[in-house]
């Protein structure tokens, strides 16, 4: 049988009786799953022959006003085959944001979807009314006015949309982009910018043998939704025509579930520069690093020493720490290796900018100036319900009252055997320790998500400067929705 054909078999068997379909996967499709993991859907499409897309930017340097309009859109994912995804303006990958500190951020925003929904800007300080919290969905046909003021470091951010129970299906779908916040302090350190800058979003997906985007097909996918077709803006296993100098790459994990172990073949270092919420102090030398859903890392990549026709791949390494949970076995696991996309060098450069040894500075936050220690935990009750401290999410209930300027730690303990991204909206934190053993250089920066590892405790301290209702939610997009979420006041 091949994979396609079993696919649909399992999804049937999977709906008759419930994990049916994980015991007879590991029986028939083993060596199946191998050739997965190694390399990738050659029945629909041959890897590494289309160039890299780069959203077109809204800059608010020139623009006073955007307009976003929640639809339906055909996108040309695949050459010869238009795909139906959702858009905010029509194609995809959705343009990046770009403004500055102290900038006005103005943007209109209707819904054309059947359903409510609303848009969250991911890693925004921005007042809780602003904030696109699931309650504030608006209905289809109805529209909505964002208006704010940015007040914070230049970094990477994100936007995507919120409506409580659907966030993940419209992600994946496409409602996701870039933000990108600029200063005066991070412009003084000239990094590589212009052609030299490429944002890449990253999102594993499934395709059906007609191109179309295949979300949930069985019970196991509520572990969260893994794909075999890794796009990075909107385009399957792209590449990406470069010169042989550094290159600043932001970069977001914008998928449902998977953790990338980020490494390049053919560079064995490179600097991390930028964590979640901005700048580290100084860049650190990596040879790879995690980045797990929604987190963002901003790195420096430097091709001096390759020659024209040299290839350098962008790969994500085996990382099977971060779960031992059944997934959808017809797809590459949560610690596959894939190759996700290459540079080849067609030019050379005579550009050689230098990157500062001193960032910025990050003041630390002190344990002992925290009003008061959270425990958050993070399990499964009955009948296989992702939680936050065993409730489900209810979008009604204030679970915590957090008092305005106050500073918190937050002790975050994972009680399952699978690692779940921790998010916090309307607020930046830094992470105290983990207890863990896996190495994580972006505990170092600011932070707005975390990956807390299988049956880890991460400790978080975090000052609390906007008032009113946010959430806090795992960002395994399918464990948000069900229902790994809960509500805190600031007041
Ligand atoms: Cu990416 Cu509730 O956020
Ligand atoms: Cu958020
Ligand atoms: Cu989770």
């Amino acid at each position: 049988m091949n994979r396609r054909t079993f696919l649909y078999s399992c999804s049937f068997v999977a709906t008759t009786i419930m994990g049916g379909c994980e015991k007879q996967s590991d029986k028939s499709s083993k060596p199946t799953i191998k050739s997965v993991e190694t390399q990738k859907p050659d029945d629909i499409y041959e890897p590494f022959t289309q160039e890299l897309k780069i959203p077109k930017e809204i800059d608010f340097e020139n623009v006073a006003k955007a307009k976003f309009n929640a639809q339906k859109s055909l996108a040309a994912i695949y050459k010869d085959k238009k795909t139906e995804v959702l858009t905010f303006q029509g194609d995809l990958p959705n343009p990046t944001i770009r403004i500055k500190n102290r900038d006005d951020f103005e943007l209109d925003f209707a819904n054309s979807l059947e359903k409510p929904t609303i848009i969250h800007w991911h890693g925004l300080l921005v007042p809780q009314e602003m904030d696109g919290h699931p309650k504030d969905a608006i209905a289809n046909q109805a529209t909505m006015e964002y208006r704010y003021k940015i007040n914070q470091r230049a970094g990477t951010f994100w936007y995507h949309t919120h409506p409580h129970g659907r966030t993940g299906e419209e992600i994946y779908r496409g409602l996701a982009g870039l933000y990108i916040v600029e200063d005066e302090n991070e412009k003084k350190l000239n990094l590589p910018s212009g052609e030299f800058e490429l944002p890449l979003i990253i999102q594993d997906r499934r395709f059906d043998k007609e191109k179309n985007l295949v979300y949930k097909q069985t019970a196991q996918d509520n572990n969260g939704v893994l794909g075999d077709v890794v796009m990075v803006n909107s385009t399957p296993f792209p590449y990406k025509n470069i010169k042989n100098t550094k290159y600043r790459l932001r970069i977001l994990n914008g998928s449902s579930a998977r953790t990338y172990k980020l490494s390049f073949e053919g560079i064995e270092n490179f600097a991390l520069i930028g964590t979640d919420g901005g700048l580290l102090e100084e860049p650190i030398i990596v040879k790879d690093v995690l980045i797990a859903v929604a987190e963002r890392i901003d790195i420096v990549v430097d091709f001096k020493d390759k020659k024209i026709g040299d290839t350098v791949t962008l790969k994500t390494l085996g990382f099977k720490e971060a779960s031992n949970f059944g997934a959808n076995s017809d797809y590459p696991s949560f610690g596959a290796q894939m190759d996700i996309m290459k540079f080849k060098i067609t030019e050379l450069s005579s550009e050689s900018a230098v990157l500062p040894a001193k960032l910025t500075t990050i003041a630390r936050l002190k344990e002992s100036d925290a009003l008061k220690s959270r425990t958050i935990t993070m399990e499964i009750i009955e009948g296989g319900v992702w939680t936050l401290n065993k409730k489900p999410y209810d979008m009604d209930r204030v679970d915590d009252r957090v008092k305005l300027g106050s500073t918190e730690i937050w002790v975050i303990k994972n009680a399952i055997h699978m690692a779940h991204p921790f998010h916090i909206h309307g607020a930046h934190f830094q992470i105290l320790d983990r207890t863990g053993k896996v190495d994580f250089p972006t505990d170092k920066g600011w932070k707005d998500t975390v990956l807390v590892m299988p049956i880890e405790t991460v400790r978080i301290i975090v000052t609390f400067t906007i008032p009113g209702l946010f959430v806090y939610h795992c960002h395994i997009l399918e464990h948000e929705d069900h229902s790994m979420m809960a509500n805190f006041l600031v007041e």
